[in-house]
């Protein structure tokens, strides 16, 4: 065994003894990344499609959001909620400006954003006096691990092994018009929520579509229900807008964000409307780190950049390159049987599992991710050049045309 295999030998038996064993991690470990590549501890470069999840929508270690780091461990990284934060509240109005009026909530993750929209929907009920309300959520949906993420999370698997779920979530399919109006009718008068990602992730890139959307739009309105949307995923120029509800000419009542929001250090965000900005009284919900002043001027940073740097104008071009390019496969390969998505936010199904075609990529030096048995995921870094975005799409198709034989 050469000296950086033992390496990484070493890194997977102490992970093997001492995290929990709940990833199935394909055999790397990174080392340090640059814009789109990432490096593991063999120097080996890498493609990332993935980036962290959606997470590092500006690629690795870009120079502004490192400087901002800088600046603000020196000067401050946590106080508490107790008391004001310049970050913060600088933050919660550049949030606010670029969504809708209203007021924010940070919190550290997507999770606990989906816990907090959970709270205000139950608080919602008991202020319209709702005895048992219902919260209506969609097939194949992810919100997060905790207890109100997998309860609001419409796969099965999610949901087995912890015992009594919470009461009053209701599912029904995407894109079902039908199923959504008849649900509406079945709980009238009880509904308090629909909640759902404006393109399904985790279950293989399911876009909603804007009729769809439309129809939850009426809905929930006439219902007098909350329309709380989840652009943990979709956000932060994903789709190629700034959030995808942008496109379809109204707002949400509630949005949940996280990942691209911090470019990689943990922060997530709850949005409320105006309307809804009381329904969370003073001390009904909170969080010790959440908002912090290191997390705050970074996801600051991260918006201004996006803003100032013509991210959307990249997404959209590599997006229009990286669509024309699977469908051309599509053609070819009858392995593939679909594209979707939006943005950089794409989803390849394929007739075979997706998993070992993820792996076969890795080797060859590109990071994808198999999602849905059957998907595979590409999620760039917004900021990917169009060199790199045509190497991994060609790392791709190669693997793709070989599984094909
Ligand atoms: C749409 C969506 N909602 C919620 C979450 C949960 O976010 P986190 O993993 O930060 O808790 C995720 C994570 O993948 C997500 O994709």
């Amino acid at each position: 065994m050469n000296e950086t295999a033992s390496e990484f030998q070493k890194t997977k038996e102490l992970s093997d003894k001492y995290l929990l064993d709940l990833f199935n991690r394909y055999p790397v470990a990174f080392r340090y990344g640059v814009n789109e590549l990432l490096f593991d501890q063999n120097n080996k470069q890498y493609i990332d499609f993935l980036s962290g999840v959606a997470v590092t929508n500006l690629g690795h270690s870009d120079p502004d959001i490192i400087e901002v780091i800088r600046n603000q461990i020196d000067k401050l990284m946590h106080t508490s909620n107790w008391f004001y934060s310049e970050e913060a509240s600088r933050l919660a109005e550049l949030l606010i400006l670029n969504t809708f009026p209203g007021k924010v909530f940070l919190c550290n993750s997507g999770t606990e954003a989906t816990e907090a929209a959970f709270k205000l929907a139950r608080a919602y009920a008991e202020q319209k006096q709702i005895h048992d309300p219902i919260i209506i959520s969609l097939h194949k949906s992810f919100h997060g691990r905790s207890v109100s993420g997998i309860s609001l999370t419409g796969q099965k698997k999610l949901h087995t092994g912890f015992g009594k779920l919470l009461e009053g979530i209701e599912f029904v399919s995407p894109n079902s018009e039908e199923e959504l109006v008849e649900a509406f009718e079945r709980f009238a008068g009880r509904v308090v929520a629909f909640i759902a990602e404006p393109i399904i992730g985790e279950s293989g890139i399911i876009p909603l579509s804007h009729g769809y959307m439309n129809l939850a739009r009426e809905l929930t309105s006439e219902n007098e229900a909350l329309l709380i949307l989840d652009e943990i995923q979709t956000g932060f120029g994903r789709t190629g807008t700034m959030f995808a509800f942008e496109t379809y000419g109204f707002s949400p009542d509630v949005m949940t964000l996280a990942k691209g929001l911090g470019s990689g250090f943990p922060i997530g965000a709850l949005i409320v409307a105006e309307k809804y900005q009381n329904v969370l009284a003073k001390g009904t919900h909170g969080t010790t780190y959440g908002g912090n002043h290191l997390g705050a001027a970074i996801a600051y940073e991260t918006i201004r950049i996006i803003q100032t740097r013509d991210v959307l104008a990249n997404v959209n071009s590599c997006s229009e390159i990286a669509f024309s390019r699977l469908n051309q496969m599509k053609q070819k390969n009858k392995i593939v049987k679909e594209v979707r998505g939006k943005g950089l936010h794409i989803g390849v199904e394929l007739t075979i599992p997706s998993r070992p075609v993820a792996e076969t990529c890795l080797e060859k030096g590109l990071i994808v991710n198999a999602t849905g048995d059957t998907v595979i995921r590409i999620m760039p870094p917004l900021t990917i050049s169009t060199q790199y975005l045509n190497e991994g799409l060609d790392i791709i198709e190669s693997v793709l045309a070989e599984a094909h034989k």
